[in-house]
């Protein structure tokens, strides 16, 4: 199925791919962006939860950026994330609990939300290329994203706080509920691809469907 091509259908297809080049129709493309970030939003009306004391909040909507990278693939997937930031940061209550604004940015949490476009990166990058968008594939690539997310967030979280050790164990609390999102979010895309392959990104390494 040819998304991209929304209700044109297969034959408007063909003949929107002789007069307008794949890359000059975008709007299926603009559209996932942004329904993508719009869904990271709604994992923010969940509030967080602020366990010890490095003021970094256990959330659900952190698992959103690796998520959607292992749906959208890397480019949009990395749009949909700076798309919600850029929202956030103008001041749109988006992230967990209502907040917005600059403030979280140069918070405790900064430096994991500065991970969260690189999370949905790396992860796109990982299932573009996988030959086969099965649970395990998934798993790993999501428990990457959070690897990347976490290689960023702990170590600001050190600079702002200058403390290694404190920076260290506070981010420990947040690793059992990391590797649970991880496998409910592998499931979910697993699922996901499974009914709708190569529909929400790029086709598969390897796979017959037609780009
Ligand atoms: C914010 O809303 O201010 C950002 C929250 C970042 C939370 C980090 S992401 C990785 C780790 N897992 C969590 O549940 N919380 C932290």
């Amino acid at each position: 199925m040819d998304t991209e091509c929304g209700s044109f259908g297969r034959a408007g297809a063909n003949l929107l791919s002789v007069s307008a080049p794949r890359a000059s129709f975008p709007a299926a493309t603009i559209a996932k962006t942004v329904v993508f970030a719009a869904f990271i939003a709604v994992l923010g009306i969940f509030p967080g939860f602020y366990v010890g004391g490095s003021g970094v909040p256990i959330v659900i909507q952190n698992i959103g950026p690796p998520l959607v990278g292992a749906i959208l693939g890397a480019r949009r997937a990395t749009a949909s994330v700076l798309l919600l930031l850029a929202l956030t940061a103008v001041g749109l209550p988006l992230l967990s609990g209502g907040r917005g604004g600059i403030a979280p940015f140069i918070g405790p949490s900064g430096g994991f939300l500065l991970g969260w476009p690189l999370s949905a990166l790396v992860v796109g990058l990982v299932v573009e290329r996988a030959r086969r968008r099965v649970f395990r594939v998934l798993l790993a690539a999501i428990a990457l994203g959070v690897l990347v997310d976490y290689t960023i967030g702990v170590p600001f979280l050190w600079a702002y706080t200058g403390d290694l050790t404190a920076a260290v164990v506070g981010s420990l609390v947040f690793v059992p509920g990391d590797i649970a999102k991880t496998v409910i979010a592998a499931a979910v895309a697993a699922v996901l691809h499974r009914a709708l392959p190569d529909t929400l990104t790029v086709p598969a390494s390897g796979s017959s469907t037609t780009p």
